[in-house]
């Protein structure tokens, strides 16, 4: 770690310790995505009344639609409103998904205090060498890493793939070991978007591979996993949103029961996008619906924010096991 940390400027804090006690305690620590003030908002009160550590995440896209400049800013505001009610849960700001070496090194110097490279779609060798370039240079300024080892299916800001592959255990040693990264995002079934498995009516979605989980875990005694594309798809926000005008009627998520078990394991962090985004449609398509004659944004962004709190925290009591580990 060096003097300059400009990260901590902003108040943040890397994921290395808060990964470190969601082992120790067996949970994961929350990344929720977000891309406007409403759900940045969200997250943190939701957080702060769980008391519960949290990843900010952001995808390439994410920042370039709330800008790049302004983005650190929105996240030092944000930090300070939550220090503000009172609270001093770890927060850490998190790139999701980048791509190059340049877009990461972007967000470190604009004061990322954890970032992802995704070398998932190259070949091994090509992934190693882009991560252990990123790791490089993270490290330098005290920012942690996340790599990723397999590929998701679905369809997210930067990712999209027709096909998953699952994570083989047998090179998560050597990509660690020649990569440095602090933590590793696997592939056991997950996939990102709100239409995860497609399912004959009355079917369950399959179980994730935990007998990969296990065996990684075996290969990396105490290493913190990532599970992205964990959203569980409330079928309540997807009937409220097809009852008021939507149609998403094929949505299905990961069972929190499963996202429950991932959280007991070597798994520290859960990304979960797709429910927020859902929830907050979920209102404002009601709210459209019933009051025709709304246009005040606060009269309905306030209620779909009001919604996010209260599914950020279910999810950290029920699902991710972070609520009162602040
Ligand atoms: P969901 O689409 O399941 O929310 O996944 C989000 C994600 O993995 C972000 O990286």
């Amino acid at each position: 770690m060096t003097a300059s940390i400009i990260y901590e400027k902003l108040g943040l804090v890397n994921t290395r310790e808060m990964f470190q006690k969601a082992m120790e305690g067996r949970y994961a620590v929350p990344a929720y995505n977000f891309n406007n003030m409403e759900q940045l908002q969200a997250i943190l009160i939701g957080c702060v009344q769980s008391a519960s550590p949290v990843i900010l995440q952001v995808s390439g896209s994410a920042r370039e639609y709330a800008d790049a400049v302004m983005m650190p800013y929105m996240v030092e505001g944000a930090v300070a409103m939550a220090r503000n009610m009172g609270s001093n849960i770890p927060i850490a700001l998190h790139l999701d998904h980048g791509n190059t070496f340049e877009l990461a090194k972007e967000c470190i110097d604009s004061g990322f205090s954890s970032v992802m490279i995704d070398g998932s779609h190259h070949s091994f060798e090509d992934n190693i060498r882009l991560t252990a370039e990123v790791v490089e240079y993270a490290h330098k300024k005290g920012v942690t890493v996340e790599g990723e080892l397999g590929v998701l299916a679905g369809v997210e800001d930067e990712v999209s793939s027709a096909v998953s592959h699952y994570t083989q255990p047998e090179e998560v040693e050597e990509f660690v070991s020649k990569t440095g990264a602090d933590s590793l995002a696997i592939s056991i079934g997950t996939s990102h978007g709100a239409h995860k498995f497609k399912l004959k009516p009355g079917e369950e979605p399959p179980s994730l591979r935990f007998d990969i989980l296990e065996e990684i875990e075996k290969r990396l005694p105490g290493y913190p996993i990532v599970l992205h594309g964990a959203s569980s798809v409330s079928p309540e926000h997807v009937a409220m949103i097809n009852q008021f005008g939507g149609n998403l009627e094929s949505a299905v998520g990961i069972p929190a029961v499963q996202l429950r078990r991932a959280a007991q394991s070597a798994v520290c962090k859960i990304n979960i996008d797709s429910d927020g985004r859902l929830a907050m449609t979920a209102i404002i398509r009601k709210i459209f619906s019933e009051k025709p004659s709304e246009f005040d944004p606060r009269k309905y962004l306030g209620p779909a924010r009001t919604e996010l709190i209260e599914l950020i925290k279910a999810k950290n009591e029920d699902v991710l096991g972070s609520a009162g580990k602040a």
